[in-house]
């Protein structure tokens, strides 16, 4: 008879095995033709109109903001871009009496702690404070379509162009590349602002070409070189509010068409106002992840057959301004920094994280806060300005791309439903890696935390890396909403600035790695 002693004996060695699975990972020591170039304005952020002032910073900067902006800037050498749009963006008018922007909130609810203005009124300096921005910011500015009042657009077009021929903007180096015509248009059949059984792709080409039209005149285009982001749809059936029926509309033959020279698309994983483990696993699964971003596939190739450039320009994980205990995490880093790399290797040049004050989703919190993110209620002490931590994921992708300017990044093969990877290349050679172990290891998991050792193997011709530098993204648990630290500095500090000390490993490569549930490294070869 076997004892019970003799059978947990056998029990734990096989579960210490399973906590340290041997993954053999190999990385092409050279470019290999199906890496593409990453731009190092990949990762980006798109801000509600609403609130854009609490952003920017009226009299003065919101240094805390521009700090987070600057932070990712060292990184790459490049300013973050921003969209400012949204909802917001149908229900802004301009009043020339009105100084920065007066705002008509609705009552907050549980679910929706920080709704969208109902009303967003602004005057000249609201588009001027965009001087606040780091030098060398790119803007996509969106103007009303939704309320269907040319004016409005109107109004606001000849006042971004005088904000952006300012000197004061020129000489803070901020320009505007693009402006939007409506937010999601696709979604003014349901929502009262065109009716449902007449606004087919057909008239929204139409209405967007009028409305274009008068906005290229007013905002100058043909001299400004002020272009048209197109789309900006909510989902896509790839025919109609899609790239392929604006297209086959012609919507590019067009003269406002013409100044159209990319095209936006959004996309939320699911909307869900509750949270919980599993929906935080689903979102980090490496396999939800790729099926949400190859639906996109077809659409890029479409795209890029007109010559046209395609980004993400409004993007999060969950509806709702997040999952509570969901989009506010830890594990929704991993999920924004797998869903962000995903995306260049399908075509997709840019992914514009949506942020709201108050959205759980956000990366920033760029003002004071005094309701609960998570369901309203009142904080007995206000939140100062912060970061949550997805913002960690902007770190690592931007510190991933460099300041190359002419990166390339492929997705590694790797067997493991957990573990995904990416190569990146400087010129044609490896220089980086990173590594992501999306296993969510929760506050409520009872069993181990199980950690993969990484066998690390080169393809290809080239000299092989004898050392590397490990650097990691420290997470106690995947549902945590605070506390992480990369490469052991914080970066939850008053000012956004990091703080400790900067902690990598350097190992012979040959030695391998291990990488936990729920950690990211970055692998840098020498
Ligand atoms: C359109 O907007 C302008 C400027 O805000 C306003 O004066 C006008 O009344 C609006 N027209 C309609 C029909 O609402
Ligand atoms: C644009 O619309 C405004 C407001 O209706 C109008 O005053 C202006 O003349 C229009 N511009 C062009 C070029 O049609
Ligand atoms: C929408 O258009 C249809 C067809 O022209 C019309 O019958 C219907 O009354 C319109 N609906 C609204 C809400 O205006
Ligand atoms: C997108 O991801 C979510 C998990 O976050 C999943 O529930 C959903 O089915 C995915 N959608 C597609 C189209 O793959
Ligand atoms: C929350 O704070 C607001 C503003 O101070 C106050 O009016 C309201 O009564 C408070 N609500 C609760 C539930 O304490
Ligand atoms: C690592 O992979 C190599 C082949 O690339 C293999 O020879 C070696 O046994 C592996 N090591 C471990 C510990 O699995």
């Amino acid at each position: 008879m076997i004892s019970p002693a003799f059978l947990s004996v056998v029990l734990l060695a096989c579960l210490s095995a399973a906590q340290a699975q041997s993954l053999p990972v190999s990385v092409p020591l050279t470019a290999p033709s199906s890496a593409v170039t990453v731009k190092p304005s990949l990762m980006a952020l798109s801000i509600e109109q609403d609130r854009w002032t609490d952003w920017a910073g009226t009299t003065a900067k919101n240094g805390f903001f521009f700090n987070t902006l600057d932070n990712l800037k060292q990184r790459t050498g490049v300013a973050p871009p921003l969209r400012i749009g949204a909802d917001s963006e149908d229900r802004t008018n301009y009043n020339a009496e009105v100084d920065y922007c007066e705002n008509v909130f609705p009552a907050f609810s549980l679910t929706t702690p920080y709704p969208e203005a109902n009303n967003n009124i602004v005057g000249d300096k609201y588009y001027h404070i965009a001087s606040h921005l780091p030098s060398g910011t790119r803007i996509i500015w969106g103007v009303n379509f939704g309320g269907n009042n040319i004016t409005a657009a109107f109004l606001a077009a000849k006042s971004l162009k005088k904000a952006f021929q300012s000197s004061a903007m020129k000489d803070a180096g901020v320009t505007l590349d693009f402006i939007e015509i409506g937010n999601e248009g696709d979604l003014f059949r349901f929502n009262g602002d065109r009716n449902a059984s007449t606004f087919t792709i057909d008239e929204y080409t139409k209405e967007w070409t009028t409305f274009a039209t008068n906005v290229s005149a007013a905002a100058n285009m043909d001299s400004t070189g002020i272009k048209f982001m197109g789309g900006a749809f909510s989902s896509s059936d790839h025919a109609t509010f899609a790239p392929q029926g604006l297209f086959s509309n012609g919507i590019l033959n067009s003269a406002p068409g013409k100044l159209i020279t990319s095209i936006s698309q959004h996309h939320y994983s699911g909307s869900f106002c509750q949270g919980n483990g599993g929906l935080l696993q689903d979102l980090m699964t490496k396999a939800t992840i790729r099926s949400n971003i190859s639906e996109f596939a077809v659409d890029v190739v479409a795209t890029r057959a007109q010559g046209l450039d395609y980004i993400l320009g409004e993007t999060n994980s969950y509806a709702c301004h997040g999952a509570p205990g969901v989009s506010n995490t830890a594990g929704a880093a991993l999920w924004s920094l797998d869903y962000m790399l995903f995306s260049t290797q399908i075509g997709v040049s840019q992914v514009y994280f949506h942020q709201g004050v108050g959205y759980k989703y956000s990366m920033i919190q760029p003002a004071m806060l005094t309701r609960s993110i998570i369901d309203g209620s009142n904080l007995t002490t206000p939140l100062a300005p912060h970061l949550q931590p997805a913002y960690y994921a902007a770190l690592i992708a931007t510190e991933a791309i460099g300041t190359s300017g002419s990166t390339k990044a492929v997705e590694l093969t790797i067997d493991d439903p957990r573990v995904a990877g990416y190569a990146f290349f400087e010129h044609g050679t490896l220089k980086r890696a990173v590594l992501i172990n999306s296993e969510a290891f929760l506050t409520t998991t009872t069993t181990p935390r199980t950690s993969k050792v990484i066998n690390l193997s080169f393809s290809g011709s080239g000299s092989k890396p004898k050392t590397m530098t490990i650097k990691r993204l420290a997470i106690e648990h995947a549902d945590d909403d605070h506390g992480l630290t990369w490469g052991g500095q914080t970066f939850e500090t008053k000012d956004a600035r990091p703080s400790g000390a900067i902690s990598v490993q350097t190992v012979e490569v040959s030695a391998g790695l291990t990488i936990s549930a729920t950690e990211v490294v970055l692998l840098s070869f020498q």
